[in-house]
C-alpha cells in the first residue's frame, strides 16, 4: 500500500499526539498510541467523536456474543450504530417460506435501543445466504417470494431502522459492468427497483440502501452502481442511500480515489456510508489505513458514518486478517486510536464538502444498458448520459457476441448488425442537456451484448 498519511497529519500537527504520530513507525507508533490513548483520549470515544461531526459509528453485532461481558462492555461504550452481522438475513428471518423468526435480530435491535444507538438493516435482499427454500425458486414465485420477504421483515421492523440495505451485492466484480448473475437477477431486471418500491412501501421512515463491495473507487462496477442511482433517481425509484462495504487488504487496499467516488455519488442526492469497513494488516500500516478512510468520510458532507465489521480482531469474519478496531483482549489497536484522532480532527483540516466539488469526471457522456434476454433473443436497452457539456450529437458502439444479429433498433440509427455495431442518435434525441440522458434500444437474435458500451459525442 502506498499511503501518506503521516505527511498528512504533519501539515496541520495541531494536537501533540498527530505531531508524535506523524514522525513515529513500526513499533514505535504502536507504542506511542498505546501511551497516549490512556491520556489525551481518556474521555472521548467513537461514538462521542464522529458525533461531533453529525456522524455515527458503528459496529456489526452477533447475538450469540451479547452474553460476552468484555464484548457487550465495547459495545456500550464506544458505539451509536449497530449492524446485525446475519440475524436480519434471509436464511434466518425466513427459515420456512411465510414463517419468520425474529427473535435473534429482536434482541440485539433492542439492545441496540437500550444503549441510545440506532440500527443499520441488513439485509432484505442478497443473492447470498438465502434459505434452502428459495435457492429452489426462480421466476415469478421467486420474485413474489422476495417481495414478501421484503415486505414482512421491513413492516416488523418498521420505526425501528435507521437504514435498510435493501439489496445487498448485485452487480458483478470485473470490467463489465453487468449485473451480477443470481437467481433474484433471472426474475428480471427490475428486481432492484421493486425491491426498493416493496420496502419505502412497508416502512417509510427507514432509509434505503444500496450496498456492495470493490465499489470503493471508481471502476467498472461502481460505475454501474452509480448509473442505477442516477436513473432511480431520475425516475423517482425510491433510494436514499449507497453503502460501501469497505472490506481491505493487501490485495484490495483502500482505493486513491476513495473520497472522490463517495462525494460522486453523494452528488446523486444520495447519502454515503460505509457499512462494513475492515482492514486487514497490523500496526502503524493499518492504523494509516484506517485513518484514510476515516478522512474521507469526514470531508463529504454526505457521509453519514462509519460502520466497522465486528468488535474485537476474534470476532471477525476474517479473523485471520486482524482486521478490526480492538484486539482479542478488548484492547484498542493503534487503529483504534488512529480513528479516534482522526475522529477529533487531530489530521488535515475539514473543508466542507461544498467547496470542493468533485473534478468532472472526465467523460464528455457516458452509456449504461440493461437487457432482457430469451433463449435465442434479446432487447437492450441504453442509456446515454452527457457530462457536464450538453451534446449535440452522440455515438455509441456496442460489441455482440459472435452469432448474434440486430434486427431492429428505435430511438437511434444502427450501422453494421454483427460484430462491432455503431447507433447514432436521430434527428430528435441529438441534444442531450448537460447532465440530461436519452435512451434508445434495440432488438437482436442470438445472445445478448454483455460488455459496456462505449459513447462518443459532439460536444454543443
Ligand atoms: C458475513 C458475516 O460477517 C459472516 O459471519 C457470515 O458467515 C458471512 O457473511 N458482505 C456482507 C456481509 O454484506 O453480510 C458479510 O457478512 C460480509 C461480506
Amino acid at each position: 500500500m502506498t499511503f501518506e498519511p503521516a505527511r498528512e497529519r504533519g501539515r496541520t500537527p495541531g494536537r501533540m499526539r498527530s505531531a508524535v504520530l506523524g514522525v513515529a513507525a513500526g513499533a514505535v507508533a504502536v507504542s506511542a498510541f498505546i501511551a497516549l490513548s490512556g491520556t489525551a483520549d481518556a474521555a472521548s470515544t467513537l461514538g462521542a467523536s464522529a458525533g461531533a461531526s453529525g456522524r455515527y459509528f458503528g459496529t456489526a453485532v452477533a447475538a450469540n456474543k451479547l452474553s460476552d461481558a468484555t464484548y457487550v462492555g465495547i459495545l456500550d461504550r464506544e458505539f451509536t450504530m449497530v449492524t446485525p452481522e446475519n440475524e436480519m438475513k434471509w436464511d434466518a428471518t425466513e427459515p420456512n417460506q411465510d414463517s419468520f423468526s425474529y427473535a435473534d435480530a429482536d434482541r440485539i435491535v433492542s439492545h441496540a435501543t437500550g444503549i441510545g444507538a440506532r440500527v443499520r438493516g441488513h439485509a432484505l435482499a442478497w443473492h447470498s445466504q438465502q434459505p434452502g427454500w428459495v435457492q429452489n425458486l426462480s421466476g415469478t414465485a421467486l420474485r413474489s417470494a422476495m417481495l414478501n420477504h421484503v415486505t414482512q421483515v421491513a413492516t416488523h421492523y418498521r420505526g425501528r431502522i435507521y437504514a435498510w440495505d435493501v439489496v445487498n451485492e448485485a452487480f458483478a466484480d470485473g470490467g463489465s459492468g453487468a449485473r451480477r448473475d443470481s437467481n433474484l437477477q433471472r426474475t428480471g431486471n427490475d428486481w432492484i427497483e421493486a425491491a426498493f418500491r416493496a420496502a419505502r412501501a412497508a416502512d417509510p421512515t427507514a432509509k434505503l440502501c444500496y450496498n456492495d463491495y470493490n465499489t470503493d473507487g471508481q471502476n467498472a462496477k461502481s460505475n454501474a452502481v452509480y448509473a442505477m442511482v442516477q436513473d432511480f433517481k431520475s425516475r423517482g425509484v425510491p433510494i436514499d442511500c449507497v453503502g460501501f462495504q469497505s472490506h481491505f487488504n493487501a490485495q484490495s487496499p483502500v482505493p486513491g480515489d476513495y473520497q472522490a467516488n463517495l462525494q460522486r455519488f453523494a452528488n446523486l442526492g444520495v447519502e454515503v456510508q460505509i457499512t462494513e469497513l475492515d482492514i486487514e494488516g497490523s500496526g502503524s500500516t493499518q492504523a494509516d489505513a484506517f485513518a484514510r478512510v476515516v478522512q474521507a468520510c469526514l470531508h463529504v458532507t454526505a457521509c453519514t458514518g462509519i460502520t466497522v465489521w465486528g468488535i474485537r480482531d476474534t470476532d471477525s469474519w476474517r479473523a485471520g486478517g486482524t482486521p478490526l478496531l480492538f484486539d482479542g483482549n478488548g484492547g484498542k489497536k493503534a487503529a483504534y486510536t488512529s480513528v479516534l484522532n482522526t475522529l477529533d480532527g487531530g489530521g488535515t483540516s475539514n473543508p466542507p464538502s461544498s467547496s470542493t466539488p468533485p473534478p468532472p469526471s472526465g467523460a464528455a457522456c457516458t452509456a449504461t444498458f440493461s437487457t432482457n434476454a430469451w433463449s435465442g433473443g434479446f432487447v437492450t436497452t441504453v442509456k446515454v448520459t452527457a457530462g457536464s457539456s450538453a451534446l449535440s450529437s452522440w455515438s455509441v458502439g456496442v460489441t455482440l457476441p459472435g452469432g448474434s444479429a440486430v434486427t431492429s433498433a428505435w430511438n437511434a440509427q444502427g450501422t453494421g448488425t454483427s460484430g462491432a455495431v455503431q447507433f447514432a442518435n436521430v434527428s430528435y434525441n441529438a441534444r442531450v442537456a448537460a447532465g440530461g440522458s436519452t435512451e434508445f434500444g434495440f432488438q437482436g437474435t442470438g445472445s445478448a451484448p454483455s460488455a459496456a458500451p462505449t459513447c462518443t459525442v459532439s460536444l454543443t
